[in-house]
């Protein structure tokens, strides 16, 4: 029988694939999903042939995740917890998604993966193969053998001749072209101050630049299309401004989250391109967007956040208010010029075709569409229930 692994070339996914044989009899089909992680992929398809796989797929899915997933995220202005910019959660169902494929177009039974049993990487994985083929067992390998300590985890590796890779494993780091995440080693203790090696998209912010940038970004429709006039697939938009922002340090987070299953981490992310869009979008927003089009949309980010975080990337409530989402963004066009500096990015002017903003409205010179005595009326009305609050009840 087969089984499609989802495969990083690392430790643990090695000692999976070997274990799928050994305890399973299981003939192993390796899947390397290439999200930006600027890992070097060239060792990974020999690792896993040596390592038993009777195939390895590498699949650059560079393109499909900035534009199918990165960037209708980042159409709603949604964090989770009000901070996370949910850079792992968001490329977990993508990765599925190409698994899936592959399970079906290799005939496999089975689809297993390297996510631990405490973490939220494991519903996420699962819930989206669910959502696109309930058909398919899943196999997770964490929640099932028992190699639970790194010390037997190595004893297996060594006992089956796979290489033990020198990096010292300092954290667990989850990255692609949104993010880097980083958990675990010092981390766990959530007093202290996260090491320098957390440091691999963006400079620690005393080597940022002393000299502010300034840049543009032009968006269509909500997305980032050009930057500093130059247009870019959403994918280029992504790497290009990874190294803009990064140089200065900016998209750093370290926070105590809520896992879905129920315990807080600590996590520390470094999302450089993604803190720059997501400030510059929201810029863009206050003058192309009516306000309770805002406010509407505004309703329904937590429960956007959390469908993404949890896994419920394919499922009907996030279509439901994908659509909501996106119907905002339809005039959301135009321009944001932002400066740069020292782990901060500023909006410094913005500009759109569709903008909303009337100058004339909002002038504090003569204005002939606003008539000042109407605020009288409006305030009268909009204070009755006030005056009978206090008349009546309390005085404030
Ligand atoms: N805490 C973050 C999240 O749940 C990052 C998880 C990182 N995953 C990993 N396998 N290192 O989205
Ligand atoms: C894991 O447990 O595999 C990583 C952390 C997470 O999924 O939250």
């Amino acid at each position: 029988q087969k089984v499609i692994l989802a495969y990083s070339g690392g430790l643990d996914t090695s000692v999976i694939l070997k274990w799928l044989q050994v305890a399973h009899d299981y003939e192993v089909i390796t899947v390397t999903a290439d999200l930006g992680q600027e890992d070097d992929l060239d060792g990974v398809e020999p690792k896993a042939l040596k390592t038993g796989a009777t195939k390895a797929y590498i699949e650059d899915l560079r393109e499909e995740f900035a534009r199918d997933y990165i960037f209708p995220m980042l159409r709603s202005c949604a964090l989770y917890e009000g901070r996370y910019l949910l850079g792992t959660s968001v490329a977990r169902p993508l990765i599925a998604k190409r698994l899936v494929e592959i399970a079906k177009k290799e005939g496999a039974a089975a689809i297993a993966h390297g996510a631990t049993g405490k973490g939220n990487d494991q519903v996420r994985f699962e819930l989206s193969i669910n959502a696109l083929a309930p058909e398919l067992k899943v196999i997770a390998p964490w929640r099932e053998w028992d190699l639970m300590s790194r010390t037997a985890l190595t004893e297996f590796a060594e006992k089956h001749g796979i290489p033990l890779t020198s990096s010292s494993k300092h954290y667990s780091i989850d990255r692609n072209m949104l993010h880097c995440s980083f958990e675990g080693g010092e981390l766990e203790d959530p007093w202290t101050e996260p090491e320098p090696e957390s440091h691999i998209m963006t400079v620690p912010v005393e080597q940022a630049p002393n000299e502010p940038e300034y840049i543009t970004i032009t968006f269509e429709k909500g997305d980032a299309v050009a930057i500093n006039g130059t247009f870019m697939k959403p994918m280029d938009i992504m790497l290009s401004l990874n190294k803009i922002a990064g140089k200065h340090g900016i998209g750093r987070l370290d926070m105590v989250e809520n896992r879905f299953v129920g315990m807080k981490s600590r996590g520390v992310y470094e999302t450089p391109a993604g803190t720059v869009l997501y400030i510059a979008h929201q810029d863009l927003e206050g003058i192309c967007l009516d306000r309770e089009a805002l406010a509407t949309r505004a309703t329904i980010l937590p429960r956007y956040a959390s469908a993404i975080y949890n896994g419920f990337w394919f499922s009907p409530e996030r279509e439901a208010m994908q659509a909501l989402i996106d119907k905002t963004q339809e005039g959301v066009s135009g321009e944001v010029r932002l400066k740069l500096y020292k782990g901060m990015a500023w909006p410094v002017g913005r500009f759109s075709p569709n903008s909303l903003y009337c100058q004339d409205l909002a002038t504090f010179e003569e204005c002939a569409t606003y008539d000042h005595k109407d605020a009288a009326g409006f305030i009268r009305l909009q204070s009755l229930r006030i005056r009978g609050y206090a008349d009546r009840v309390k005085r404030y």
